[in-house]
């Protein structure tokens, strides 16, 4: 790949995207590989997602993932991608305890994992004083609500939200209120278009979708289901790759070329054996 591509963005340049009308793309992003690539496109940002519990680590939810995984994946992604602005998910239970905990588990992401910016789920009271608590750290948060992953329990698995008027109207109010509370921007997820039209024109913050429909100020997407390199692709996805059946592909054209004496070829080969001098 050739050098490394330089974007210089920070909080205000998402607002400023956001007056201008452009539209923000955030991708996934979980190792060092992926990263360059991402840096190497056009993605305005990357999020170190939970979600890595799933598309990486191969749980069945995004609960198990910890601290240690989210610092661990966020830094290999800081060092793919040194010119990114790098969003770390907060994983379940690492900003519900108490504020001290939550402050230095925010801090964690920004200090060993060298992220500009951390995530967390939901937007209920006690959230909004842990949004304060890391603000107060002189840390941007990202808030996440609509259907958030690490709800699945309450929600009784992965069920769009916002669907009557009752929730419809909470998650306005509580997009509102995360605005107030300061958060540089919000990722709304599986809810029915409309409301994402009108969470995104209420707020001066960028609304960033996933499947939150066509109105909101720009889309999130899982890497690997973008890619078509994921097992179960949700409806809101689209896959622009099919990297699954690449890579099964290359497997395979491998082994029939080892199995057929095919490779290594002489240019894969240190020193190569003269089979003319040999024989002589
Ligand atoms: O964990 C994640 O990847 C996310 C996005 C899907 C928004 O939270």
């Amino acid at each position: 790949m050739d050098e490394i591509k330089s974007k210089n963005y920070t909080p205000s340049t998402f607002k400023k995207m956001k007056s201008e009308g452009k539209k923000i793309c955030m991708i996934t992003a979980y190792d060092y590989a992926m990263a360059r690539c991402v840096q190497n496109s056009d993605i305005d940002l990357i999020l170190v997602g939970d979600s890595l519990g799933m598309v990486v680590l191969g749980y069945e939810n995004t609960l198990p993932v910890t601290m240690d995984d989210m610092v661990r994946h966020t830094a290999a992604v800081r060092r793919g991608a040194p010119n990114s602005f790098i969003i770390g998910d907060m994983p379940y239970m690492s900003y519900h305890l108490n504020l001290e905990q939550t402050k230095i588990n925010a801090a964690r992401l920004m200090v060993e994992g060298g992220a500009n910016a951390v995530k967390l789920e939901g937007g209920s009271e006690s959230r909004l004083e842990a949004i304060s608590a890391i603000l107060d750290c002189q840390i941007p948060v990202c808030a996440h609500i609509g259907l958030t992953p690490q709800s699945i329990h309450i929600f009784g698995g992965y069920k769009v939200q916002g669907k009557t008027p009752q929730a419809y109207e909470r998650l306005i109010k509580q997009a509102v209120a995360l605005e107030e509370t300061g958060v540089f921007m919000l990722v709304l997820e599986g809810v029915p278009e409309a409301l994402g039209k009108e969470v995104a024109k209420n707020l001066q913050i960028p609304v960033i979708g996933i499947g939150a429909g066509r109105y909101v100020d720009g889309q999130v997407l899982v890497n690997n289901d973008l890619l078509g390199f994921s097992d179960l692709i949700p409806k809101y996805v689209k896959t622009y790759a099919s990297l699954d059946k690449v890579i099964v592909d290359a497997l395979n054209h491998y082994c029939s070329e080892v199995r057929e004496g095919i490779f290594p070829e002489e240019d894969n080969v240190y020193f190569p054996i003269n089979e003319e001098k040999k024989d002589n």
